[in-house]
């Protein structure tokens, strides 16, 4: 079926459980899903019932899209996403993003845990992410280009918006908690990197290597939405000393930093 006939399924399915406006949506990363307990008088929709969605994978991820109050304001928070490297299209993988935008919502918020290749980093960080390098040999808007939703050659200028990483930047200051900026560079796994391709997307230009974010950004920019990211830190990167990896250790950091991310992300919202 169409893209634009399945978003407005999707769109129809979701107004059936909360027809409230939205004013923020939220991609949770691995080992991030802990805000949601934070969201009030949630409603909570699995992806398998949502038409169009496929069902996630991963371990860490949840599957599940949960509406509510955070703050004041009305939050959609994706537990969980779908990763190019589960064998999804592209068109799959930045599926709820066009559902989100097609709600009526403008501004999204997508995090990852990602590994820190800037050696000013440490586990734990927190990275605002200012540009990325797409490294996963793959872009969701090849293909055919609908005109509805955005034009065939978007612009990249200013891929991560400037306002909300003022905002993002403030909130950090207000609460006394330490941000990094950087460059995100993902991959499309399911490997993690080899020393020789770390020392390469270090000497591109990237400070933090990951497996996601980037199609989401991409299709979020193609449709002219507002996006913020932020990259848990959740292991060094770095090619000279680079220690054995698995996800296990990935999700245990990122629940370590869990405290922080919630506490930042709760105070951008409300300024947003
Ligand atoms: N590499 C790729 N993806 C990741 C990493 C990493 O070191 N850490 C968390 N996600």
């Amino acid at each position: 079926m169409d893209l634009l006939k399945r978003m407005e399924e999707a769109k129809a399915f979701i107004l059936g459980k909360y027809s409230e406006k939205i004013d923020v949506a939220i991609i949770l990363g691995s080992g991030l899903g802990g805000i949601v307990n934070d969201i009030e008088e949630q409603k909570t929709i699995k992806y398998s019932d949502i038409p169009g969605f496929p069902e996630s994978t991963v371990k860490g991820h949840a599957g599940e899209m949960i509406i509510g109050k955070l703050r004041g304001k009305t939050v959609l928070a994706m537990n969980g996403r779908f990763h190019y490297y589960e064998g999804y299209d592209m068109e799959t993988v930045t599926f709820p993003v066009r559902v989100i935008k097609a709600l009526g919502i403008k501004d999204i918020i997508i995090t990852n845990a990602a590994g820190g290749m800037n050696p000013n980093f440490e586990p734990g960080d927190l990275m605002i992410i200012t540009d990325h390098i797409n490294m996963i040999g793959n872009n969701p808007l090849i293909g055919g280009n609908f005109e509805e939703l955005g034009p065939r050659f978007p612009d990249m200028s200013c891929a991560y918006n400037k306002e909300l990483r003022k905002i993002a930047l403030d909130s950090a200051q207000d609460l006394g908690i330490k941000v990094q900026q950087g460059v995100y560079c993902p991959v499309s796994g399911p490997t993690y990197e080899t020393p020789a391709e770390l020392n390469m997307l270090r000497l591109i230009g990237g400070d933090a290597v990951g497996m996601s974010t980037v199609p989401e950004v991409i299709v979020a920019n193609h449709m002219s939405m507002r996006v913020l990211g932020i990259s848990c830190i959740t292991d060094m990167a770095l090619a000279d000393n680079l220690e054995p990896l698995d996800h296990s250790r990935v999700v245990e950091t990122a629940n370590r930093a869990m405290a922080k991310f919630i506490s930042l992300v709760k105070e951008i919202v409300e300024k947003i």
